[in-house]
């Protein structure tokens, strides 16, 4: 998702690597192409944006121009595509008349915008929506006499959609503006009132500021350079001036590093044993008690929906209340019948996901009670709930979940089951096991690799755990993967089965193993290709099975039923891992993805 970095600054010195650090941070976001705008100390505009990586953005500045300048308003962006392809055209900043703005969210009214302002005379050069903002803001200044700032609150009136948008402009160069409707968006000053920043996110400001304020809905911020320092305020949606609260920003720029690992993925999921146990040592009970409520729903996207998932069999099988599970796009827009007497669970690693963030909003309106299980403190999901928990999986930067799905379930198992009957010793013996299996899940990698596509199925709670296998394949390895309960297999999928096609089979030894294993004979039977993940003491079955055809076997750490989708699920992480990197592929940064899906 685009991220956004701006700064106003009273420096003497270039800050020109200050910002694209804070950029840098922001990768992990997702992102196609990037630049930068700054407005000097003489008011003279600059600006740099290329398509790709930011080291090609680096390199773009690397000039007398650019380092030359000191202090400065300066506005930054990592853009992830969403009207307009891919192209430095398409790049933010947009600038129009000395006025420059970066913009993450969508505007959805922006053609008739667009036509209004093509009427008046403006040429277009992007295909986008975000040019409309820098266009509006100049075409307010030109036509109605209006003051920057005031241009620029007009604009917010007049946009309809998500946003959040920072904008300078050369004729009021002491300036910095950032307003915010449905994308998120943060601010903080350093202590010596030299910088006021803007940006997207905590981790974005882990490296400029201790403190962070979020800002809210509707919220106008106005900061002002003068000798003596950067002053700002802050405008609410019925044009009050408020405070908003400043408070620690937990997220510091050393827990965002590699730490030594060769990658953010591979870092994070070596650290699923360590953030089971940690969610574990810092979940109170008494935050929610489920049995309390006439029944649950959870509401996710992605990996957090196959959390919810797999939540529904534990709720179900040992609180016996009827529950749920809705992926929050559709939720949102299907007029849901909502109970009072029910519990809303919304579970999101970013805390941003619009999707779930919306459907949270609608049951809100209908009064209904809402937890949330957040990754990221001070998110706008964590920050509108009724009830927060977050999740001790810390910063999670490799944009597919990994370690957060595994503090999720954790934490949804501890919401069914007392904490001193769960045994984590068992739990994270077990997946550090799994970690230490290395050699073997290389060589299930290149037993994968070349296949054409690849089935993942499971039944009962392995159903969940075979569909996050099946996303994490397509997310890391681009590789066509999906995900099936093993019984519907035969229900027209098998049509696809033949020895180009391998299965991975999730078959734990519990109550579904055998039926989960005539569905993987009668896939052997059709020449498909099966990589069996089953439990250490199923070994001794295995001989009458790999006689038949080509059947890999990845046998894992016996443990009692209830713990097995921490064991399959971080397999399923592992072995997606490893026939990415098998295949050369950006494991932190897959292609088209964004780590926080800001826009609908
Ligand atoms: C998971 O690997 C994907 N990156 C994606 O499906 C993600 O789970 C989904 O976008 C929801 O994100 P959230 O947990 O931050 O709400």
């Amino acid at each position: 998702m685009c991220g956004i970095v701006s700064v106003l600054s009273l420096d003497e010195d270039c800050i020109l690597d200050r910002i694209l650090g804070a950029m840098e941070r922001l990768e992990y976001r997702g992102y196609d192409s990037a630049g930068i705008a700054c407005i000097d100390a003489s008011a003279k505009l600059h600006r740099v944006r290329s398509v790709g990586r930011m080291a090609k953005l680096r390199d773009a500045v690397r000039t007398d121009q650019w380092s030359s300048i000191n202090g400065g308003a300066w506005i930054g962006h990592t853009r992830w595509a969403t009207h307009g392809q891919v192209a430095e055209r398409n790049a933010h900043p947009h600038v129009c008349d000395g006025v420059a703005i970066a913009h993450n969210g969508i505007i959805e009214n922006y053609q008739s915008l667009k036509n209004e302002l093509i009427s008046a005379g403006y040429e277009f050069e992007s295909d986008t929506d975000s040019e409309v903002i820098a266009k509006l803001i100049a075409y307010y200044v030109k036509t109605r006499g209006l003051q920057f700032e005031e241009a620029c609150r007009e604009c917010m009136h007049v946009l309809q959609g998500t946003f959040a948008i920072v904008a300078i402009s050369q004729n009021v160069p002491n300036t910095l503006i950032g307003m915010k409707l449905g994308s998120p968006m943060a601010i903080c000053i350093d202590g010596q009132c030299r910088n006021f920043y803007i940006a997207s996110d905590a981790i974005a400001m882990s490296s400029l500021s201790n403190s962070i304020t979020y800002l809210l809905e509707g919220d106008f911020v106005v900061a002002t350079r003068t000798q003596g320092g950067i002053t700002y305020t802050i405008t609410s949606s019925d044009g009050l001036e408020v405070e908003r609260g400043v408070e620690p920003n937990k997220i510091q720029a050393s827990c965002v590093g590699k730490n030594g690992y060769e990658s953010f993925m591979l870092k994070e999921i070596c650290e699923e044993a360590i953030v089971a146990r940690r969610t574990y040592d810092t979940f109170d009970p008494r935050i929610i008690d489920i049995s309390k409520f006439s029944k649950v729903s959870l509401i996710a996207c992605g990996t957090s929906y196959y959390a919810c998932l797999l939540a529904k069999y534990w709720i179900e099988a040992l609180i016996k209340i009827p529950t749920d599970v809705e992926v929050a796009s559709e939720f949102r827009y299907r007029n849901p019948v909502m109970v009072t007497s029910a519990l809303y669970i919304f579970v999101s690693q970013s805390g941003e996901t619009i999707d779930t963030l919306c459907a949270m909003r609608l049951v809100k309106e209908r009064s209904c009670t809402t937890l949330a299980i957040v990754n990221v403190d001070g998110s706008s999901i964590a920050r509108e709930a009724d009830i927060t928990i977050i999740t001790p999986a810390g910063p999670e930067i490799g944009v597919a979940s990994t370690k957060s799905f595994v503090s999720q379930i954790m934490m949804l198992l501890l919401m069914c089951v007392p904490k001193e009957r769960v045994d984590i010793v068992q739990i994270e013996t077990a997946i550090n096991s799994v970690l230490a299996d290395k050699h073997n899940m290389e060589e299930i990698a290149r037993f994968i690799v070349g296949s054409r596509s690849v089935f993942y199925i499971g039944r009962g709670p392995s159903y969940p755990i075979a569909l996050e296998g099946a996303l994490k394949m397509k997310e890391l390895s681009y590789m066509n993967a999906e995900g099936y309960p093993a019984g519907e297999i035969k229900h027209g999928p098998i049509a696809l089965i033949d020895d180009e096609v391998c299965t991975v089979v999730i078959a734990p030894h519990d109550e579904y193993l055998d039926k989960t294993i005539s569905n993987m004979q009668e896939i052997i039977a059709r020449n498909g290709s099966v990589l069996l993940l089953a439990s250490q003491d199923f070994r001794e079955h295995m001989r009458e099975i790999s006689s038949h055809g080509a059947t890999e076997c990845l046998f894992l750490p016996t443990l009692h039923n209830v713990y097995n989708p921490f064991v399959f699920g971080v397999a399923v992480h592992l072995i997606a891992y490893n026939v990415a990197k098998s295949i050369g592929r950006d494991v932190d940064k897959p292609r088209n993805l964004a780590k926080s899906v800001t826009v609908e």
